[in-house]
């Protein structure tokens, strides 16, 4: 088989064989194929898009690629959630410890930031000594002891997708079905789990803009994940904001601190991340058995946040995994500095009609918050805290937000982004649902509001 001449079939929108994707795709792992074609690749894929029997032969190979990991031996239905992505999207923070503490075990495996949307692994590694590098024997070892477990990919797990994941963050290959529904299920696979629960974002912030593009990836995942035998149920989620009052690693560990604290004080710019995360450990709780619907699955989950369990399993996680409990404890005096912060006042009064997230998720990325280039080195303290959420009455001269860098050279610019990102109106706006769809393998219908 000829590489150039594979690219170029897709090229032309023609369906590509079984033999000729594993080709390409063990070319790649093996280091024949370089980055140059792959990428050449990648964009055919993007404008040509795949079958449905492609990207479940692209799944099944990207899988395929490493090792699946057997958790059979953990008593348990075990069950993990994955995020399509967002800005500000710290819901599995919050969530994993939560459901762990519900007696579900959470094993998970969680990607980096991908375009302008934030990773759950460069998060959990700004806090000092946390360890996402486990190997699988450590990896077992840790759910086993506590019921959860946070990792990224290991060279043996779905390393066809490790190093194409890379590529398409800086090639602007990421919004794509088929690429995104392969890159998750071949990790979510992977790792040993009995269920799982899919939170697909849409709106500005997410990858899949519209709802109707988004309810099409959902349904491609939750028939992936029930063609694979396991038991998957997909929720659709806004992401015409971002999620919670905080972007940018370290700003959001602290916000899920907070959140799993239960100390988010009266002018609670969380609610939305915990409305979310509350749904999401709800279906987890429900799929893993230990609640016998999904609002009591709910309902477990904020017991979980009130009684104190979510947190104190959140620290045994980050003692497991070596990271400093004393930093997530003592936070408030251990924040790391950033050589500037500089706030960004509303030109106008009114209302907050729109926050960009899309800008704010790019506008991060110029702070240090994200990579531009595969080895970029990510500033775990710069990021943006919003003062206001989407529905906010604003005087001119208000804060709408505060952003940290270490980066001179980011500051103007920075301050522009962040300010032309909230929109001002006159008018209050209409609330938005928060929750949209719910797919599961009968079909998809409105989520009750
Ligand atoms: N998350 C992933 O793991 N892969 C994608 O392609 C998009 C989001």
């Amino acid at each position: 088989m000829n590489i150039v001449e594979l690219i170029r079939k897709k090229r032309e929108g023609q369906t590509l064989t079984k033999e000729e994707i594993q080709y390409l795709l063990a070319g790649y792992v093996e280091g024949r194929v370089p980055d140059y074609q792959m990428s050449a690749f990648l964009m055919a894929c993007y404008f040509k898009g795949m079958t449905e029997q492609e990207t479940y032969t692209f799944t099944e190979l990207m899988l395929h690629s490493g090792e699946i990991i057997d958790l059979s031996s953990i008593p348990g239905i075990k069950v993990d959630k994955h995020s399509t992505g967002g800005v500000g999207d710290k819901v599995s923070l919050i969530l994993a410890p939560i459901v762990a503490s519900c007696g579900v075990p959470v094993p998970m495996i969680s990607g980096r930031g991908l375009g302008h949307t934030g990773g759950t692994l460069d998060k959990l590694e700004s806090i000092p000594g946390f360890r996402t590098d486990l190997s699988i024997a450590e990896y077992k070892k840790v759910i086993t002891n506590i019921g959860v477990v946070m990792i990224g990919q290991t060279k043996e797990i779905a390393p066809a997708d490790k190093k194409m994941y890379a590529l398409r963050d800086v090639t602007a290959t990421v919004e794509c079905i088929p690429l995104i529904a392969g890159s998750i299920m071949s990790k979510k696979l992977a790792e040993g789990i009995d269920a799982l629960v899919l939170d697909v974002k849409t709106g500005r912030g997410a990858f899949m803009q519209t709802r109707d593009l988004s309810r099409k990836l959902a349904q491609t995942l939750v028939k992936i994940g029930t063609q694979f035998g396991k038991e998957t149920l997909g929720f659709i989620t806004d992401m015409n904001q971002p999620l919670g009052i905080t972007i940018g690693n370290w700003l959001e560990v602290m916000e899920s601190v907070e959140c799993l604290r239960n100390n988010r004080g009266t002018n609670d710019g969380s609610s939305d991340l915990m409305e979310v995360t509350h749904l999401l450990s709800g279906a987890m709780i429900a799929l893993g058995k230990k609640a016998d619907s999904i609002d009591e699955g709910i309902e477990k989950s904020k017991e979980a946040i009130r009684n104190g369990k979510a947190y104190d399993k959140f620290k045994e996680l980050v003692r497991a995994q070596g990271g400093d409990v004393s930093a997530i404890e003592n936070f408030e005096n251990r924040q790391p500095q950033p050589k500037f912060a500089s706030e960004v006042h509303s030109a106008e009064s009114g209302y907050v009609d729109e926050i960009d997230s899309l800008e704010l998720g790019l506008a991060s990325i110029a702070l240090g918050a994200s990579r531009e280039k595969i080895d970029d080195v990510i500033d775990p303290k710069a990021g943006i805290k919003l003062n206001q959420k989407v529905g906010n009455k604003v005087a001119a001269g208000d804060s709408l937000a505060v952003f940290y860098t270490d980066r001179e050279s980011a500051l103007e610019s920075g301050r522009i982004r962040i300010a032309n990102a909230f929109h001002i109106s006159s008018q209050k706006p209409k609330s938005r649902p928060l929750i949209w769809d719910i797919v599961d393998s009968s079909g998809i219908r409105e989520w009750k509001s």
